[in-house]
């Protein structure tokens, strides 16, 4: 009994690499009749079906291979070098005008004007300032008089004390911590950001001398009262004051004047708290338009 339950294994033992080939055969071809049966049992459909794959794992291959990529994102890079007007740098050396000593007229006509709001080198002040529309103009193409000094405008403070008191009462006490700047002024002010950041950096959040809104007596930083480390940081924007502000001040004739997005368009990084009186009708059109500035008057 015993003897015969010994010679019984043995004999299975020597058969059990036959049954493992056996058995991974017909799993290997079940898979094979399954494939083909997923291409409506055509042989050719499959194979193809193989060599899709086989292409999207060289394709991903591809994309994973940064020599083989870069050759397209060279290009393009060397296209935006080679573009002036699609370089990301300030492009001062480029740009010859002869339209800065009579700065009261428009210079250039929409062909030529550039893609972004930068300065033109050796730029000369004027004598008086850029009025288009009866709106006094000051961004990095139209300078100011460097002797333009008439102080903050009392219309403009006006408007400002009924748009606080209508925010008063919808539970926001605003205050303008930042109006009129002379030319000197901003000089100081310019000169310290250098020193402290560098001109290039400078040149996104702060305007040289001769070239601020806030020279023009025009231009209002608003903050909340009693939350002053909101005051000149982009955390107002997000404050309920600083939505607030964002949504009504058209009504009282300012604008948000360099909003999130335009950035190439007004030359400055977004400034949630730089507001600027323009008057009821033009702020309250460029509000609804979604227009900057620089968009509403084409400049
Ligand atoms: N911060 C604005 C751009 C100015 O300096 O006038
Ligand atoms: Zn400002």
């Amino acid at each position: 009994m015993q003897s015969r339950k010994i010679r019984f294994t043995k004999s299975n033992q020597k058969k059990w690499p036959v049954l493992v080939i056996v058995a991974i055969t017909s799993v290997m071809m079940a898979l094979i009749l399954v494939w083909i049966g997923m291409h409506s049992w055509s042989i050719d459909k499959s194979i193809s079906a193989l060599n899709l794959d086989y292409r999207v794992s060289k394709s991903t291959q591809v994309l994973l291979e940064p020599a083989e990529e870069k050759t397209e994102d060279q290009t393009q890079s060397d296209q935006k070098e080679s573009d002036p007007l699609r370089s990301e740098e300030p492009r001062e050396t480029e740009i010859p005008d002869d339209s800065t000593n009579s700065p009261e007229k428009k210079s250039g006509s929409h062909e030529e004007k550039p893609e972004k709001n930068t300065y033109i080198l050796n730029q000369e002040h004027p004598t008086s300032p850029t009025i288009e529309n009866g709106i006094v103009i000051a961004n990095k193409r139209y300078p100011l008089p460097t002797d333009y000094n008439r102080g903050e405008d009392p219309q403009a403070r006006a408007a400002f004390n009924q748009m606080a008191a209508a925010a008063k009462l919808d539970g926001f006490e605003i205050v303008a911590f930042s109006t009129f700047r002379s030319y000197e002024r901003q000089q100081a002010l310019y000169n310290q950001y250098v020193a402290k950041d560098g001109q290039e950096a400078a040149d996104q959040y702060s305007a040289r001398p001769g070239y601020s809104e806030h020279q023009t007596g025009l231009a209002f930083d608003i903050g909340e009262k009693n939350f002053e480390q909101h005051w000149a940081s982009p955390t107002f924007g997000q404050t309920p004051a600083g939505k607030w502000l964002a949504q009504h001040a058209h009504l009282y004739g300012f604008i948000l004047r360099y909003p999130l997005g335009k950035e190439d368009i007004t030359g400055y990084m977004h400034e949630s708290w730089h507001y600027r009186y323009v008057g009821v009708k033009p702020a309250t059109e460029m509000y609804t338009r979604n227009q900057t500035l620089e968009e509403y008057l084409d400049l």
